[in-house]
């Protein structure tokens, strides 16, 4: 372990049973050794700087049945909801002059041309206002080729798509026969030859998943060179088909699903080095603490949520998600001082790019 450690201070170039092996650790003291090696590397390669990203989740509405969401198309027990234009810029103009340097559109996917054609409005007007200043991210599931270029040319130049999984039996196991990874990674190529900074990631501790395919996942971000990463804990949704097969996760398996989430953040960062890592919201649903530790092992992102309070409840992709009585100016507050609390300064008014897309693109 110690030795696997020392290797990774240095390189990135862990084998798949070096992976595994760190991913496995469960002691104390290694797992402590693990995020103070992953805390060094970040503090190496990208500084001890987190930047914000605030989250729009602008739709609930979705044309997937993912068994896992809880905004699958079957949940009956959802309002659903769509925000117009103005709110969407509304919101991002708040993250503006909040000095937050970018903001992240998300909702369910929807492929139609009426709600395709209003995001590309509402970039363009959000691209415009802010003069292209303000970093705009789309997460808004899977598209066309030709649908990524229209967004892209209105404005956005990120996007995040996460693969879920990248092993073919458990992916087809948490997705209806329909849905299929193979398009999502054709998809994953269209954005890059779009010109986007892609971002990708998975769900970690879903029932069936083991070390081994968590580490084939970091080995396939690297092998796609990915951007940025977005990955979380799984935490059970009550209303969804495996959120109903094992009951809400007890005292104990919150701490072993936030271990988890932990652990993967600081292996992707000792093996992908230079890449923007975000710490996922669900990290909070396990412990109030839970995202500020994840920019302690590694990540450099963080996603205060912008949603205006009234939707917030709607947009539960799992239980108990954080936040959602708050509001914006609320969780810039509370997300500002548990950022000075671990001594990190907080890169306002930067877009944050990819340091890896600027190497990448520079060569
Ligand atoms: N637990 C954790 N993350 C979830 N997501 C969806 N449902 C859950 C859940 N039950 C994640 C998926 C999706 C992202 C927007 O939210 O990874 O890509
Ligand atoms: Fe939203 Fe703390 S981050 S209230």
């Amino acid at each position: 372990m110690e030795e696997i450690l020392e290797k990774a201070r240095k390189t990135g170039d862990l084998s798949r049973a070096e992976i595994t092996a760190l991913l496995s650790v469960s002691d104390q003291k290694h797992m402590q050794m693990l995020f103070d090696t992953a805390y060094a590397v970040k503090a190496e390669e990208v500084g001890r700087v987190a930047y914000f990203r605030g989250l729009i989740e602008c739709s609930n509405i979705c044309i997937k049945d993912c068994f896992y969401c809880g905004i699958r198309r079957s949940n009956q027990n959802v309002e659903r909801f769509l925000m117009d234009e103005e709110e969407i810029f509304k919101e991002a103009m708040w993250a503006y002059e909040a000095e937050y340097g970018s903001c992240v559109i998300q909702s369910g996917e929807r492929q139609d041309e009426e709600y395709i054609a209003m995001i590309e409005r509402v970039v363009k007007r959000i691209a415009e206002a802010t003069g292209g200043s303000l970093g705009i991210t789309l997460s808004l599931g899977e598209q066309t080729e030709e649908v990524y270029k229209r967004w892209k040319e209105a404005g956005a130049h990120r996007y995040l798509l996460r693969i879920e999984t990248t092993n073919p039996e458990l992916y087809a196991k948490i997705h209806p026969e329909d849905h299929s990874m193979d398009v999502r990674k054709e998809c994953l190529k269209a954005l890059r030859r779009t010109g986007y900074q892609v971002g990708t990631g998975v769900m970690m501790g879903m029932p069936g998943q083991t070390m081994e395919d968590l580490a084939d996942d970091i080995l396939f971000l690297k092998e796609i060179d990915i951007d940025m990463i977005g990955m979380g804990p799984y935490i059970p949704h009550s209303d969804t088909p495996m959120g109903k097969e094992i009951p809400a996760y007890t005292d104990e398996e919150k701490k072993v699903a936030l271990q988890l989430g932990l652990k993967m953040i600081a292996v992707t960062r000792l093996v992908l080095r230079d890449v923007n890592i975000a710490a996922a919201t669900a990290l909070q649903a396990l412990e109030y603490t839970g995202r500020e530790q994840g920019l302690k092992c590694g990540a450099n992102v963080i996603m205060p949520n912008l949603t205006e309070t009234e939707f917030r409840p709607k947009y539960q992709l799992y239980d108990n998600k954080p936040c959602t009585d708050e509001n914006s100016s609320m969780c810039r507050g509370c997300l500002s001082g548990r950022i000075k609390g671990i001594g990190e300064t907080i890169g306002f008014n930067e877009r944050g790019d990819s340091l890896h897309y600027r190497k990448r693109t520079v060569q």
